[in-house]
């Protein structure tokens, strides 16, 4: 089974020479289709080497569709009536992993430098606002919300939010359901885990661990594209956007960046992923706070 191209193989447009040779075989030029179509709608940018992820992912979703090829599978998703499928394709090629507490010094960052004067300010009836984007199943937004509920159990009564947005409904239905296996909770500190946590009860949907309604209040869930419209205007005292710019090109990265750099209270806080760094526009308004931790200077553009 071959996965990658060699370089002559990849500068033939059009070849209909295997990419992978499996049970439905994945040409180059269907994999160009499919990575054309995941690069309009969610940004990402998928190379050959990819190949064998794309194959992995989606030869399930033929065999669902009882479909005998990628060509047809392709001609499927490409038209009007397509778009469920597509949606679902959006969620079988995304890569979802995610986990609570990860990256620990941005939760240690918030907690020490960020929140206490935050929460001081909603005990007094100000608005606190922070924002994780990209947030997958959940465990990111939930480990900002623990991380408030530690040094403010009543939280949830004040008007604290965390708004947590993906461009995949299925991880946001999880997300809302806040309901995690017992692995999953091993990363949460034991004194939140035990106080915060819940067995789900027998019967319910989802079996393991449920997480507090105190934290559900304080989190909402809505989908958003980070390359389509934004519709929030107000702004945010922290931005979580971690591990999810490294799927996209430079340039869409950059215009990522500076798309946020309004959405973030001047002296605010912007966390990325431990791979990725600021780039374009945005250098010049952050000003390194940590290890991948970025705090918008005072001043410059509202
Ligand atoms: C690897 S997870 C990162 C989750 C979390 N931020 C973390 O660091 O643990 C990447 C997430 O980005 C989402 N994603 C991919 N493209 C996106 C886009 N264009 N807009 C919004 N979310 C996107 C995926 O659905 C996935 O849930």
């Amino acid at each position: 089974m071959s996965a990658t191209l060699s370089r002559t193989d990849s500068a033939r447009p059009g070849s209909d020479r295997p990419l992978v040779d499996g049970e439905f075989p994945l040409t180059l030029e269907d994999f160009r289709a499919v990575a054309a179509m995941l690069h309009a709608d969610a940004g990402i940018a998928l190379s050959e080497a990819k190949a064998t992820l794309v194959y992995s992912r989606l030869a399930k979703r033929l065999r669902a569709l009882g479909l005998g090829s990628f060509r047809e599978y392709c001609a499927l998703v490409a038209a009007p009536a397509g778009g469920e499928e597509r949606r679902q394709m959006l969620t079988a090629l995304t890569t979802n992993v995610t986990r609570f507490f990860r990256e620990p010094h941005h939760f240690e960052h918030l907690k020490a430098t960020v929140l206490p004067a935050l929460l001081k300010e909603a005990r007094q009836g100000g608005r606190v606002r922070l924002w994780s984007a990209a947030c997958s199943t959940g465990q990111e937004p939930y480990s900002i919300a623990l991380t408030i509920l530690s040094l403010m159990p009543d939280a949830a009564g004040l008007d604290i939010r965390i708004l947590a947005t993906d461009i995949d409904p299925v991880v946001l239905v999880a997300g809302r359901a806040g309901v995690y296996d017992e692995a999953s909770i091993a990363a949460v500190p034991p004194d939140l885990r035990q106080r915060w946590f819940t067995r789900a009860s027998e019967g319910e949907d989802r079996e393991g661990w449920r997480v507090a309604e105190e934290a559900r209040r304080l989190v909402a869930f809505r989908e958003l594209n980070l390359i389509g419209a934004w519709p929030m205007k107000g702004r945010f005292h922290a931005i979580m956007c971690r591990n999810v710019v490294i799927y996209f090109e430079e340039e869409t990265q950059a215009k990522v960046w500076n798309r946020f750099m309004p959405l973030v209270e001047p002296g605010g806080h912007l966390y990325i992923g431990h791979s990725e760094r600021l780039t374009g526009e945005a250098v010049r308004h952050f000003e390194s706070a940590g290890i991948t931790t970025y705090r918008r200077r005072p001043g410059g553009r509202p």
